[in-house]
């Protein structure tokens, strides 16, 4: 037997925009025009990283370019020195976890929770959650809270979260256990704070009130000082990850924050960099032309300026990228949605919302661009259309079809989909991974980050930041503390 492990694939993703140029909206020879103000924007955004670095950020200049660099950056501390870098200690606290609980509580909104859901959803079993614990491969489920303010979603989570004899002597079953993840850069999020005391009371109660259990089932991902910081020190947490300076909340999914909760749910979490690092080399490397970045950020931006296109549909024709489309979402509306500017994203998940978005996205207003999510390949083994069987004869009327498979179906309706958009002339370009894995999800992750980053620079926005989000907070905070 071979002791050589085979390597896994590290196939890259690749952008077709070719059918937004069919439409006539504007020509490949439009793009290729706009690569030097591409490539500048492109430079102004490795500009930003290196002026970071040097401590450059202009007075109330909100800066955040350390995400570019950061997965290159956590797997060179980890091959280097791996027993005191980043990477080991959230790989150590993961498997601790793990070890200690069977379901992880992760407090956390916008972008401290769904970066890690997106990763969660999308490479995780799609019902991880509802399997025992030996077909989760001994790993604990994954809920969410703290990014509402819902009350019967909160009391729904607490009756999951209640032993039988809570209240009692610390659960002595591991199925009974449970953890709390709090993230919070900030750490004064009103959202996630009032959740954090609301389950802390409930874990406070599950580990029978026992204050050393109750800190190490307590794990805060927050920057170095806050509200959230300093209740880590005084409950006397063992483990306390940081949120780096220079990484915003959205552009946070590579840090702890995305990177701790996967890594409990066995998320291979060095793949994942490994597939952001791969598109950080192209990002660098390729010429406008051959960079899937630059070629995203200039389609979106041509089909804005020529065409109207002020909607962009992200359209996953997987129901396991839905959560990364809702992750971009608030990427793009968070970074660049400023100063009365900015593409307002859409995520759909096809052909689901065909049958309730189809009809305007084939004849509606013409202000979007559609970029289908494709994936090559299924993780799991086809599914083939059987015979109805022998109590029926061919009343449903798919016998033509027997033998036919789901990804064959699929693929039928992403090439109908799109010759139907076609005829009328409207603009889809596809984003292909040729399968769902860490490696791809990382690639794709970071190049919609970095696309985001770009395109700001390209437009004059400052995707740093979100300065409109106060104006909901002192409003509400008013009320609450007239
Ligand atoms: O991108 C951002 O910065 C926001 O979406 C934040 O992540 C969100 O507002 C939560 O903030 P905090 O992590 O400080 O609680």
């Amino acid at each position: 037997m071979s002791v050589v492990r085979p390597q896994p694939p590290a196939d890259p993703i690749h952008y077709d925009p070719s059918a937004v140029f069919a439409t006539g909206g504007f020509a490949s020879s439009d793009l290729a025009a706009l690569a030097p103000r591409l490539d500048e924007a492109r430079a102004e955004t490795l500009a930003d990283l290196a002026r970071f670095g040097a401590g450059g950020a202009r007075a109330g200049e909100a800066l955040d370019p350390a995400f570019i660099d950061l997965p290159d950056r956590l797997l060179a501390a980890y091959h280097a020195a791996r027993p005191t870098s980043e990477l080991f200690a959230i790989l150590g606290t993961a498997r601790r976890l793990r070890e200690a609980v069977d379901r992880i509580v992760v407090l956390g909104i916008g972008g401290s929770y769904m970066g890690t859901r997106a990763l969660f959803e999308a490479c995780c079993h799609p019902f991880h959650n509802e399997l025992p614990r030996g077909e989760r491969g001994g790993r604990p489920r994954l809920s969410f809270e703290g990014f509402n303010i819902d009350n019967d979603s909160a009391q729904g989570l607490l009756d999951l979260l209640r032993a039988p004899g809570h209240g009692g002597p610390p659960a002595a079953d591991l199925l009974e256990r449970w953890a709390l993840v709090v993230v919070s850069k900030s750490g004064g999020t009103l959202e996630t704070a009032v959740a954090t005391r609301l389950f802390l009371a409930a874990l406070a109660e599950s580990v029978g009130h026992d204050r050393q259990l109750l800190a190490e089932r307590l794990v805060p991902v927050t920057g170095k000082t806050g509200r959230l910081a300093d209740l880590a020190r005084a409950a006397g947490c063992p483990d306390v990850f940081d949120i780096p300076d220079g990484v915003g909340g959205r552009f946070s999914v590579f840090t702890a924050v995305g990177l701790l909760p996967a890594a409990t749910v066995g998320i291979d979490v060095v793949r994942l960099l490994e597939g952001a690092a791969a598109m950080n080399r192209r990002f660098r490397e390729a010429p406008a032309a051959e960079n899937p970045v630059l070629q995203f950020v200039g389609v979106s931006h041509l089909a804005e300026e020529r065409m109207g296109a002020t909607i962009r549909v992200l359209s996953s024709w997987s129901n396991r990228l839905e959560a990364v489309g809702l992750w971009y979402d608030q990427l793009l509306s968070e970074s660049l949605g400023k100063a009365g500017k900015g593409a307002t994203p859409l995520t759909t998940v096809t052909t689901r919302d065909l049958h309730s978005r189809g009809q305007q996205h084939q004849e509606g207003r013409r202000d979007k661009l559609i970029t289908n999510l494709l994936v090559g390949e299924p993780r799991r083994d086809p599914l083939i259309l059987p015979p109805l069987g022998t109590f029926a004869a061919n009343e449903d009327k798919l016998d033509d079809l027997v033998g036919r498979s789901w990804p064959d179906m699929l693929a039928a309706a992403a090439a109908g989909t799109n010759e139907a958009y076609a005829s009328d002339k409207r603009p889809t370009a596809d984003l292909v991974l040729p399968r769902i894995d860490e490696h791809t999800v990382g690639q794709l992750l970071q190049m919609l980050m970095l696309a985001t980053v770009v395109e700001g620079r390209l437009v004059g926005t400052n995707p740093y930041g979100q300065p409109g989000v106060e104006a909901y907070k002192t409003l509400m905070m008013k009320r609450l503390r007239p």
